[in-house]
């Protein structure tokens, strides 16, 4: 049986990249075909090509434009797409053409501190404003609004008044690094609503 090939979109370091290439290196159902970046500089890309994944940059304009991408991405054959740390928003054709077939992970439990302007370091120095006591991990399915697709999973981690926003960071980068490859590898399998 031919094997489920991923493409993984990022924009930044891409740790949660190469961590989801480590899990299914030898893995006999799924594979990952390439890692895929808006911006040419991003350190993820060459942590991939590293871990001798391929990677392509494709540029704002040509990725907003109806087809491109999903055109590109099916003549490779590629039919689960994950996003990590992907900061553009996905054009509604490759929605429609991947339904159900895109997800993304938000370092906060949302509904809380998601949407525009909520990503990196703005969402943890929201999260310890607002006095919350307790923070995590969403795993979800991608629409054409930002972070509002269904959730499929989601894991929590407590924050207390003495943690900062570098320390969040990483308390939820360890729950990111378990967790996602394993609910990709689910979600493939058998679909959403995990927990
Ligand atoms: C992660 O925190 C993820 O939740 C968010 O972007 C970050 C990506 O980190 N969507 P990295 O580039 O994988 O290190």
């Amino acid at each position: 049986m031919d094997k489920v090939k991923i493409a993984i979109f990022i924009s930044g370091k891409g740790s949660n990249a190469l961590n989801i290439i480590k899990h299914f290196r030898g893995n006999d159902a799924i594979e990952v075909a390439l890692v895929l970046s808006n911006k040419a500089d991003s350190f993820g890309l060459e942590k991939a090509q590293k871990a001798g994944v391929n990677t392509v940059v494709f540029n704002n304009e040509a990725f907003k434009k109806n087809g491109e991408v999903d055109t590109y991405l099916r003549s490779l054959g590629v039919s689960f797409i994950v996003l990590a740390g992907f900061l553009r928003q996905i054009p509604v054709d490759l929605v429609e053409s991947f339904k159900n077939r895109i997800i993304n992970i938000h370092p906060s439990l949302l509904p809380k501190f998601g949407g525009k302007g909520m990503f990196g370091e703005h969402v943890h120095k929201a999260v310890l404003e607002s006095g919350e006591t307790e923070s995590g991990i969403t795993i979800h399915y991608v629409t054409n609004e930002y972070d509002e697709g269904k959730v499929i999973f989601q894991e929590t981690v407590s924050v207390d008044e003495k943690d900062t926003v570098q320390g969040l960071i990483s308390k939820i980068q360890k729950l990111e690094h378990a967790y996602y490859p394993v609910i990709i590898e689910k979600t493939i399998h058998h679909g959403f609503n995990l927990k």
